[in-house]
């Protein structure tokens, strides 16, 4: 029987944090009857948030193309009977055969027209690769991009762990960098230069930087300069950048805006840095993380190193085919006109404005909390809150890893579940704890009475 010992010792050290000893914890009391609210993870249907109508009709005629012959106008829009039909035409053989490896041609077009109308620059069908989510497709750049062990990606602290966990896998370096809190957690330059020329300093070699842009566990949403600013480092340095833009849609506050990096390195006129962009429909107002579904666009590389992407991609045959065209569906939603885009346009707006209001009632509930405090999140889908313990604590704290104590005696007390800021990476002596705001907005308010009354209870008993 193969044992625990002989696994891979690289297996063994990857960590994330995301589904970790807290979530395994809150499973075990959930058994035993305790009620649990799992703010642990970016997963909107879990919280039953609907799927949006018109990607579900598309997907089930795909699934079942013998209800294309029956009569089905009372069940299906019009529009989405018409597009099921045309996917059909465009892959006879359906969803359930394997596709080309990067993915089905039609969609990955779509996804370029979308890059285009999106930012107003050219995009290139034949540079975009339909992948199993933007997991997977980070898991590709890192993979083809770490060639010795000491070569490492600069990655934000906080940082989404499946980023170091990947590292860990592939036997590559995580190099942090410290995101600046008191500035609503946008990167600066003193920061990355003191990042890259430590790695440096350690003999490590610096080949990309990743950016979380908005930002998973922060919520921040970068300004047009901060993105400039880590483009013109890239270039200094000679790093690639991997462009997580997962979040793009969630956007709540009135002042941020989303840029692309595509977007503000073509403006810059940049063209010898290495861009990877990642979007996924696991988030924005889709929500469907269990359909696996993304893509990867690369810029500014020559066609024998994308054809060596295309390959990875191969060795995994494709991404899955469901996945695939949920993700054409992302990016050409119905249009003013088509029958189902009245339903499309008030379930979206209903979904984002609901997150809006909960980013804001967190946010607002929790900085009334003595000794709690969080930058309000401006997107994505969480709060990273700080944890202010009294000085003498401190130190002690951070050696006993006291944000997981926390976020147990959390669990323990109250049935929420959040997620340690230690599994994400912090500021030497701060600690803080990731929760999301997906919980239905009652729960929610609940949430946050319950975080004062624990919070005072565990101050008092330290
Ligand atoms: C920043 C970030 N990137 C990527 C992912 C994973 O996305 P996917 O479900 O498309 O693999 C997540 C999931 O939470 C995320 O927060």
């Amino acid at each position: 029987m193969l044992s625990f010992n002989n696994l891979s010792q690289r297996l063994l050290d990857a960590d994330y944090a995301v589904r970790g000893r807290i979530v395994t914890r809150a499973q075990d009391l959930e058994k035993q009857g305790k009620k649990i609210t799992y703010c642990n993870i970016g997963n909107p249907h879990a919280f039953a948030q609907k799927p949006m109508t018109y990607v579900r009709e598309v997907l089930s005629l795909l699934e079942f193309p013998d209800l294309l012959k029956k009569d089905i106008s009372s069940l299906f829009h019009p529009d989405s009977i018409k597009r099921a039909k045309l996917i059909l035409n465009a892959i006879p053989e359906g969803v359930g055969a394997y596709s080309a490896s990067a993915g089905v041609e039609f969609a990955r077009v779509a996804v370029a027209e979308f890059i285009r109308n999106r930012d107003n620059i050219p995009a290139d069908s034949d540079r975009i690769i339909l992948t199993d989510g933007a997991s997977k497709a980070a898991q590709s750049v890192i993979t083809a991009i770490i060639k010795n062990p000491t070569d490492g990606l600069m990655l934000p602290v906080p940082q989404y762990p499946m980023y170091s966990a990947t590292l860990t896998l592939v036997g590559g370096q995580s190099i942090g960098y410290y995101l600046d809190e008191a500035n609503h957690w946008q990167l600066n330059e003193e920061s990355l230069l003191d990042s890259y020329n430590t790695a440096k300093m350690n003999k490590l070699n610096p080949v990309a930087i990743t950016v979380i842009n908005p930002g998973n566990p922060t919520g921040a949403v970068l300004s047009y300069d901060n993105i400039k600013m880590i483009i013109n480092f890239a270039r200094k340095h000679n790093l690639s950048i991997l462009a997580d833009e997962v979040y793009q849609e969630n956007i709540y506050s009135k002042t941020a805006k989303f840029h692309s990096f595509a977007k503000v390195m073509h403006e810059m006129q940049v063209t010898d840095v290495t861009l990877f962009s990642f979007h996924s429909m696991s988030k924005g107002f889709y929500g469907e993380c269990g359909h696996r579904s993304g893509y990867l666009e690369i810029r500014n590389v020559p066609e024998d190193v994308f054809a060596q992407f295309v390959k990875l991609q191969s060795i995994n045959l494709c991404a899955n085919l469901a996945g695939q065209i949920a993700c054409y569906l992302m990016v050409s939603p119905p249009k003013p006109g088509d029958a189902s885009y009245e339903v499309y346009l008030q379930e979206k707006t209903h979904i984002l404005n609901n997150l809006k209001e909960k980013a804001q009632i967190i946010g607002y509930e929790i900085n009334q909390i003595d000794g709690l405090s969080v930058n309000i999140p401006e997107g994505a889908m969480y709060a990273f809150v700080k944890i202010d313990l009294p000085a003498a604590q401190i130190n002690r704290a951070v050696e006993a890893a006291i944000d997981e104590k926390y976020c147990m005696e959390l669990l323990e007390d109250t049935g929420i579940c959040v997620v340690p800021g230690s599994g994400f990476g912090q500021f030497p002596n701060t600690l803080h704890f990731r929760t999301t705001f997906l919980p239905p907005r009652e729960q929610i308010i609940k949430l946050v009475e319950q975080l004062k009354v624990f919070h005072k209870k565990y101050l008092q008993q330290l």
